[in-house]
């Protein structure tokens, strides 16, 4: 998988994918992330991005001709899945929507700023846009990070088999169960003796128990009989 991302302040995403499980991905050339500085596009010689609104009103908005001509020169080169705008009132962010990202072979992901982008943008390029939730942040580059690593993970060969996604909280709408690791028992905490039992299928039930429990008791929205 290749993921473009296209920002106008690149420094933001120095770090999220040179640690870990992220380099380890690129490492192993399974995913490539690029990150495009906006203002390399900008077409005035102020470098300028944003501009007032139309109709007037607080915030400045991201002009279109810069990602235009930034979407047009990614688009020269190779053709791309999905465009996605990283935006508060996009469609939420789930495990379902990531299982199926994580399928596209490449994708652009565009962080908006100040006020958002000018609707053109999102009418003429965006074929897909994400929220991380309700909530709003001060850009989309920490989103465009989340949705990043959400994705990158789930591609086969990324995580090891003990890591492996199939047992992530989410997966079959169940949150995961609890786990436990050495001592087995701290300051008169045990860990629950069935764990320490050997016996695999009790264990795995009484994982999907757990599991169950507190996917009843925590997020009853996802929940599933
Ligand atoms: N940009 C600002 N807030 C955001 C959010 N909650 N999700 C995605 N992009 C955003």
């Amino acid at each position: 998988m290749r993921i473009d991302i296209i920002t106008c302040l690149p420094r933001l995403l120095d770090s999220p994918f040179s640690h870990s499980i992220l380099q380890r991905a690129q490492d192993k050339g399974l995913a490539e992330v690029y990150v495009h500085d906006l203002r390399e596009y900008a077409v005035n010689r102020k470098k300028q991005l944003d501009d007032y609104a139309y109709g007037g009103g607080a915030g400045m908005v991201m002009m279109i001709e810069p990602i235009d001509r930034c979407i047009s020169a990614l688009k020269a080169e190779r053709e791309y899945d999905e465009v996605i705008y990283m935006t508060p009132d996009g469609e939420q962010l789930n495990q379902g929507t990531c299982n199926e990202l994580s399928l596209r072979k490449n994708i652009i992901i565009l962080c908006g700023h100040y006020k958002g982008v000018d609707q053109r943008v999102r009418d003429a390029f965006i074929t897909r846009e994400i929220s991380i939730g309700d909530y709003v942040l001060s850009g989309g580059e920490l989103a465009a990070a989340v949705l990043s690593d959400a994705l990158i993970r789930l591609i086969p060969g990324v995580l090891s088999d003990e890591t492996s996604a199939l047992t992530d909280s989410f997966q079959d709408n169940l949150l995961a169960p609890p786990v436990y690791t050495r001592p087995a028992e701290y300051n008169g905490m045990k860990v629950p003796d069935v764990l320490l039992s050997g016996h695999a299928a009790k264990i795995e039930e009484w994982r999907h128990e757990q599991a169950v429990e507190r996917t009843k008791q925590r997020r009853p929205d996802i929940f599933k009989e």
